[in-house]
């Protein structure tokens, strides 16, 4: 007879550090981190951004694997333990990054696209590709087919055992990849001095405000994941070092990307004239391209396992975006996970067509397929990551610092010393950080992260044109569709979810819905 009780989760600790640093290295370390780090002075962003991995990643992180730890339930659950009135933060962070899945499978279909392609030429497929409906849809389906597969088989012959395998196989890559950069010769010590030697004058207030936005999405935060994710770990998990481990891979990655582009992009410079500064956001889809062109029939290998690595990347990240909303749908409404997944991976997927047709009008420079003034997939981004994901941010320190431990008094719910002990009681274990962590999370992050969002609502209705900030209609448009929508989950919690259960993991198993 079986004696061992069964449980929904992780099998160890390793498994969920690589199934959370699976979720965080993605697309947002390999594309954005590099592109970013060109547009806004090489070092000084990243200089900026590790800071912000410091003071604000470290510490949401921590927050939220340890409220769903806690709870070991879904997110809306997880706040309901705290206070009831709180759940909403939940069912907000279930959705965002459901909204993220929509355009991160249509690059995901590209990452896809890109890597079967690599030994034909890729130069042009940023053009001929995107304008393509049909092919744009279908790769965004073969993505998203991945990504519900692992998910199907559930968390731990699923998730965690894709992770177990497929993170091994990313960071290997990556370091062949930086091997052969360094070693190219030429052009490579400028290449590292651009990316090492900080510029603070080219930064300004708009890089700060990236890399601190960045350090979030790369960190998958605000987004319920962690929450999720930290939910399938069993008493035995060292959160504090967990998050530590999480956070400092997740970093390296980035920080690797950066070593494996800077000096490719300066070495092939003479030959292909591609610089740095104006690549932009083309610079995994274009212009590395033409640099593994010009390395002929090796340039094709190393673009297979290059792309091949970001496609990696961006299954597992997909897959933790997905897996909250199906951990959701599969505790409240007792549905199997197989049903639960196909319900969410197909409206995703859904949604995800007109982004991706509207992205190749975008890049083929064509009219229409816009939502105020923007791509879809800038819309989306918009909303989900730069209005809606510091709201669920702030949410989990507010929740944590403020009403999960009531003290007797005022002082006592004024101080961080008292919460640093109750913390430690509950078994969050930080040894001497504990009290650093809780008045960061009481105190001062949440104060970074309302700078975050404040400023970025500020970058959306007055952006800067030729120098000068000038109001945006669209803008304005949309941040309040942003808030319209915070607004119906709010209602909608408050209506149908507050006075309800919401469920926990064990139903998966108590009810048999794996
Ligand atoms: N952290 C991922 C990346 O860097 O690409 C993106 C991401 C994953 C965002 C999971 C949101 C999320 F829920």
């Amino acid at each position: 007879m079986d004696t061992e009780k069964k449980v929904n989760g992780f099998v160890g600790g390793l498994g969920f550090i690589l199934a959370a640093a699976g979720s965080a290295v993605g697309l947002g370390n390999l594309w954005s981190f590099p592109y970013k780090t060109s547009q806004h002075g090489g070092a000084a962003f990243v200089f900026v951004y590790i800071i912000s991995v410091i003071v604000m990643g470290f510490i949401v992180m921590i927050a939220e694997i340890y409220l769903g730890k806690r709870a070991q339930a879904n997110p809306v659950s997880s706040y309901k333990k705290i206070n009831n009135n709180l759940g909403w933060i939940g069912l907000l962070s279930i959705f965002v990054p459901f909204l993220v899945t929509c355009y991160y499978a249509v690059l995901g279909g590209y990452t896809v696209k890109f890597t079967l392609n690599s030994f034909s030429d890729n130069t042009s497929v940023m053009q001929s590709f995107s304008g393509n409906v049909g092919e744009v849809i279908l790769y965004t389906a073969i993505f998203m087919i991945l990504v519900m597969v692992v998910i199907m088989a559930g968390v731990q012959k699923g998730i965690e055992k894709s992770s177990k395998i497929l993170m091994p196989i990313l960071f290997v890559i990556l370091v062949g990849i930086v091997m052969c950069s360094l070693f190219l010769g030429n052009g490579v010590l400028e290449g590292l001095n651009y990316y090492l030697n900080p510029d603070f004058s080219a930064l300004g207030f708009d890089g700060v405000l990236a890399a601190m936005g960045q350090a979030f999405f790369s960190l998958s935060l605000g987004m319920g994941v962690m929450i999720s994710y930290g939910s399938y770990t069993g008493k035995n998990i060292k959160v504090g070092k967990s998050a530590m481990m999480i956070a400092i891979f997740d970093t390296l990655v980035a920080f690797l990307a950066g070593l494996a582009i800077f000096p490719a992009i300066y070495h092939y410079y003479a030959e292909t004239g591609i610089e740095l500064t104006n690549s932009g956001v083309v610079l995994m889809f274009s212009s590395l391209p033409i640099v593994f062109k010009s390395l002929g029939i090796a340039g094709n290998i190393v673009s297979f396992f290059f792309f091949g690595m970001v496609s990696i990347a961006a299954i597992t990240s997909a897959i933790s975006m997905l897996e909250v909303a199906t951990q959701f749908i599969i505790q409240k409404f007792s549905i199997k996970r197989k049903k639960a997944i196909a319900i969410v991976g197909s409206i995703g997927y859904l949604v995800s067509v007109p982004v991706g047709i509207s992205l190749g009008f975008a890049l083929t420079g064509k009219e229409g397929m816009t939502i105020a003034g923007q791509d879809w997939l800038t819309f989306f981004d918009l909303i989900g990551n730069t209005v809606l994901m510091p709201v669920c941010a702030f949410g989990a320190c507010i929740a944590l610092g403020w009403f999960t431990f009531k003290g007797k008094n005022a002082k006592e719910n004024l101080s961080s010393n008292y919460l640093c002990s109750q913390l430690e009681e509950d078994g969050l274990k930080l040894g001497k950080f504990g009290k650093v962590f809780s008045f960061m999370v009481k105190y001062i992050t949440p104060i970074l992260i309302a700078v975050v969002e404040i400023f970025g609502i500020i970058d959306i209705v007055f952006p800067t044109q030729n120098g000068a900030r000038e109001f945006s209609g669209n803008g304005l448009v949309v941040v309040v569709t942003a808030y319209a929508i915070m607004l119906v989950f709010i209602v909608l919690y408050f209506l149908f979810l507050k006075k309800k259960e919401t469920g926990s993991n064990e139903d998966e198993i108590t009810k048999n819905l794996s």
